[in-house]
């Protein structure tokens, strides 16, 4: 309450006073003089109203709209991945994340945009001069609270939102639909069932190097990236890896490869960016493999020097893609995470807390890598059912 202005009316008379008068009121009481009130639009009706009107509309219902589009995009659009050479589905797939972005984006804006417009083409924009004070430190009286609630009641009223009926549906349709996309986001996961077959090599628990069947070999590939011609368009040469093709102290980013999928570009095209088939091929100085510490159970899924591991980081997914020689230290880039390849793949620095999976391996009688069947853990990050 201001210190200087008329004296407040007493409670009684309070109660009786409708919103103009405590509009007015509240002005006194504060010191503030209203030099200009406008309603924004005096005739109703007119064009240029409408049409203020329909342009705000037109962003709540673009708003909407998007928000509808992104929760449909989350839910339904085709988000596996599927190879180039299927020319329809790589288009549709490869639109997924745009479609998030663009869809999710735009419900924003379109609510932003919408509110923008409606306070700057509706709300009365008074011009006030107001004289302030903090009442001595005392804070505000109960009948500056009611004058000033009157005032905000009033320029809602005099936005005449009340019989903008067309304004409200939308702003309503805007907010809905981007509350239903924000709800969406963590609910999506749940209707996409990953469980649905966990035992394919689809789901979390399995990856790429999954037999297709009992004693299928499931050879070592390199990504060379020359282009070789197969029988349905071109794909990378098909480069496998031998015992003897590494020095000792390197190592190899392998991918699996099966016989079955050799003319079939798009098969080899999945394996090859397929986010869970990466795998470190490491082949330790022999000084260094005897020292090796094996995990137990796992005392046989090296073949010799050589070591297979994930190069999914067990902290939250990255590609854990440097391999220190000297140290025998696996490294990923994203937080640091160190593992110790002489110690099955530890942590032994950074936030991950779990090794990275192993893949079995041996030679078969050309002396070419294979696997021994899939990782036996779920590799990557934590997620709820897992118990390892
Ligand atoms: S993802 Fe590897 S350290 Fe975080």
């Amino acid at each position: 309450m201001s210190a200087e202005g008329p004296k407040p009316p007493s409670e009684a008379e309070l109660a009786e006073m409708d919103r103009d008068q405590l509009v007015k009121l509240g002005g006194a009481l504060d010191g503030v003089e209203i030099v200009e009130y406008p309603t924004p639009w005096p005739v109703e009706g007119t064009r240029a109203e409408k049409r203020a009107e329909r342009l705000v509309a037109f962003w709540f219902g673009l708003s909407a709209l998007a928000g509808i589009g992104f929760v449909v995009s989350l839910i339904w659009w085709p988000w596996k991945y599927e190879a180039p050479d299927n020319e329809s589905g790589h288009f549709w797939y490869s639109l997924y994340t745009p479609m998030l972005g663009i869809t999710l984006g735009l419900a924003i804006l379109g609510l932003g945009i919408g509110v923008i417009l409606y306070t700057k083409k509706f709300v009365p924009a008074e011009v006030a001069v107001q004289q302030r004070s903090d009442n001595d430190g005392a804070g505000s009286a109960e009948v500056d609270r009611q004058t000033i609630l009157a005032h905000l009641a009033d320029a809602g009223n005099r936005s005449t939102i009340a019989r903008r009926s067309l304004i409200k549906r939308s702003a309503i349709a805007g907010a809905g639909a981007l509350g239903l996309a924000a709800a969406a986001l963590p609910v999506a996961s749940f209707i996409k069932n990953p469980w649905k077959d966990s035992e394919s090599r689809d789901s979390l628990w399995h990856t790429g190097w999954q037999p297709n069947f009992p004693g299928e070999k499931v050879y070592m590939r390199r990504a060379t990236g020359k282009p070789v011609e197969v029988e349905h368009g071109k794909e990378t040469e098909i480069s496998l890896v031998k015992a003897e093709d590494l020095d000792a102290g390197a190592m190899e980013t392998v991918f699996p490869f099966r016989e079955s999928e050799r003319n079939d570009a798009e098969a080899l095209a999945k394996a090859l960016t397929r986010v869970d088939n990466p795998v470190m091929l490491i082949r330790l100085r022999p000084t260094d493999a005897a020292k090796v510490v094996k995990r137990a159970g796992q005392e046989d899924f090296n073949f010799g020097d050589y070591y297979a591991y994930t190069k999914i980081c067990s902290h939250v997914g990255c590609p854990t893609s440097l391999y220190e020689q000297r140290t025998n230290r696996i490294l990923c880039p994203c937080h640091q995470s160190q593992f110790d390849a002489l110690h099955y793949a530890k942590p032994i620095f950074g936030p991950a807390t779990r090794p990275l999976a192993q893949l079995p391996i041996t030679v078969d009688e050309e002396g070419y890598l294979i696997a021994r069947g899939d990782f036996i853990e779920a590799i990557g990050p934590a997620f709820w059912e897992r118990k390892s």
